[in-house]
């Protein structure tokens, strides 16, 4: 069997260029007991990722000449596990690739009935809607009459908690780079009010759409953006890391927030979180995520770009801003 994968070339010192990758042919080896052959349907495109090209990564470090690593979907084609048979959808830590030859045991056979299986790596997926989910239900502990401002509001895990907020009962806030963002936040999710960062004066527009102050932060991008939160938050708030994409392409230290002084004047919390602490909620995620999707209470638009030969110009998107809702790859 005729494979394509994204390989890193070399590790990208600052912004992620698409040449960092390249696409190349592989013929995959017969199946061994215990493995399973896979059609790739669609991959997802996530800023974790990005964190793997650097040495020491939180994620595990990928290798220069190895399959970039990557969440996805995927038809089983053949398969010498028990668990698993021809034409079953699995979702998996796959790799960035058309076709791959895995243990079985890795994967996990997807149940369509309800929802397509794409949506394992969207609205339910680990890393995109239960992260959402499990920082706004189970860190942020959200309150009816919160006030929340989500900041990459208009990517993936942002769209989601966004929703997951609105529907837990706060007023909502979105902060994304452009005026169509924003208009995607305020008419496709639902925000109560966007922000354009991109735009002047960012304290300006928050204190605007949040006259009474901000509640919890629920925080995808830190740097600058975090520090001006700070400084509207309310007594007693919650700022919740979720990540900072500004931080990963910076070359040398991480920029900390200069206002964390306004989390002991406020009596505030600043909590981190990673959605695998959460394992033993799994299913009670999953499954109150499928009950608003079907109630029409949670949907997460998707761009899906065809070929894997995208696959590295998509990556590049996430941090130029060129999407809107959960980024895919149909290879
Ligand atoms: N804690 C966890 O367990 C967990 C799990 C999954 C993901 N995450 C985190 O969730 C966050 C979102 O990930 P995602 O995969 O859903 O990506 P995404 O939000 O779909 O894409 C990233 C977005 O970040 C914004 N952005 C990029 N660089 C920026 C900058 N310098 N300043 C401000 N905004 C910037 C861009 O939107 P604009 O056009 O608005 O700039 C871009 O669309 C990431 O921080 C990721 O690490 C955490």
């Amino acid at each position: 069997m005729q494979s394509k994968k994204v390989v890193l070339l070399n590790r990208p010192v600052g912004a992620l260029k698409e040449t960092d990758m390249g696409v190349f042919d592989e013929t995959l080896a017969p199946l061994e007991p215990g493995e399973v052959l896979l059609e790739i349907e669609h991959l997802s495109v996530d800023a974790f990722i990005r964190t793997t090209f650097d040495e020491g990564a939180f994620h595990g470090t990928a290798g220069l000449g190895q399959a970039v690593m990557a969440l996805g979907t995927a038809r089983v084609v053949d398969s010498r596990f028990d668990g698993l048979n021809q034409g079953d959808a699995i979702f998996g830590p796959v790799g960035a690739q058309t076709h791959a030859k895995l243990p079985g045991a890795m994967l996990q056979k997807l149940d369509e009935s309800a929802l397509p299986a794409r949506c394992s790596l969207g609205v339910l997926g680990l890393a995109t809607g239960m992260t959402a989910y499990a920082g706004m239900a189970k860190v942020a502990q959200i309150k009816q009459g919160d006030t929340v401002v989500v900041s990459a509001a208009a990517g993936a895990v942002g769209s989601c908690a966004c929703q997951v907020a609105k529907n837990l009962g706060a007023r909502v806030i979105g902060i994304a780079g452009g005026s169509a963002k924003a208009d995607y936040l305020l008419n496709e999710i639902g925000c109560d009010a966007a922000v354009d960062y991109k735009a002047d004066d960012l304290a300006g527009q928050l204190s605007a759409a949040a006259p009474d102050g901000i509640d919890v932060f629920f925080d995808n991008v830190g740097g600058e953006i975090l520090d001006i939160v700070l400084l509207q938050i309310n007594e007693r708030a919650r700022v919740v890391i979720c990540g900072a994409v500004s931080q990963y392409e910076r070359t040398g230290d991480v920029r900390g927030p200069s206002n964390y002084l306004k989390i002991p004047e406020k009596n505030a919390s600043m909590l981190g979180f990673t959605v695998m602490r959460f394992a033993e909620d799994y299913a009670e995620i999953q499954a109150a995520i499928t009950e608003w999707v079907l109630a029409g209470k949670l949907k997460l638009p998707e761009q899906i770009e065809d070929g894997i030969e995208q696959f590295p110009k998509a990556l590049t998107m996430l941090f130029s801003g060129g999407h809107m809702g959960k980024l895919m790859v149909a290879p």
